[in-house]
């Protein structure tokens, strides 16, 4: 059993969305544990991708990201990571595979619906940074 954080992105929420992006992590078997819609402040979106601090896009993506509210969710199951990362489909709309999130519902590289934790070592990382472990509601 595995967790991820996922986050449902400003363009998804802001075109009700949730509802459909949700049902497709739990047709896949993976449960949503911790939920939270927050409209993340730019301090907040800096800390979150610090990561990506030196990239060209950070500023954008800093700016998307406060843009709107978000729901940021903990999924748990098996191979979480990777399951999540194969529903939502690649970071450009563009090259994403037909039947996944981002080709369904993204529009942009930018605006391209939902975040997903790269590894389970990252998951644990970007888990902490939203949630207090009360806050988890695991169904084993
Ligand atoms: S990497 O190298 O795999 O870590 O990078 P990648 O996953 O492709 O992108 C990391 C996050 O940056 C966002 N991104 C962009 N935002 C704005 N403009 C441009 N050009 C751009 N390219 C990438 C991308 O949506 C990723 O966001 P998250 O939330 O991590 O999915």
């Amino acid at each position: 059993m595995q967790r991820t954080l996922s986050i449902i992105k400003p363009d998804a929420v802001a075109r009700n969305l949730l509802g459909a992006i949700c049902v497709r992590f739990e047709q896949a078997g993976l449960a949503i544990v911790a939920a939270r819609m927050m409209h993340l402040t730019r301090e907040q979106a800096e800390g979150f991708y610090a990561i990506h601090r030196e990239r060209p896009f950070f500023k954008d993506l800093v700016e998307f990201m406060r843009s709107g509210p978000i729901l940021v969710l903990i999924l748990e199951g098996d191979e979480a990571v990777r399951k999540n990362r194969e529903i939502m489909g690649a970071t450009n709309p563009a090259e994403a595979l037909a039947g996944t999130i981002r080709h369904d519902y993204a529009e942009t590289i930018d605006a391209n619906a939902v975040h997903g934790s790269d590894a389970p070592e990252t998951a644990q990382q970007e888990i902490e940074f939203f949630f207090e472990q009360d806050e988890i509601f695991s169904r084993n």
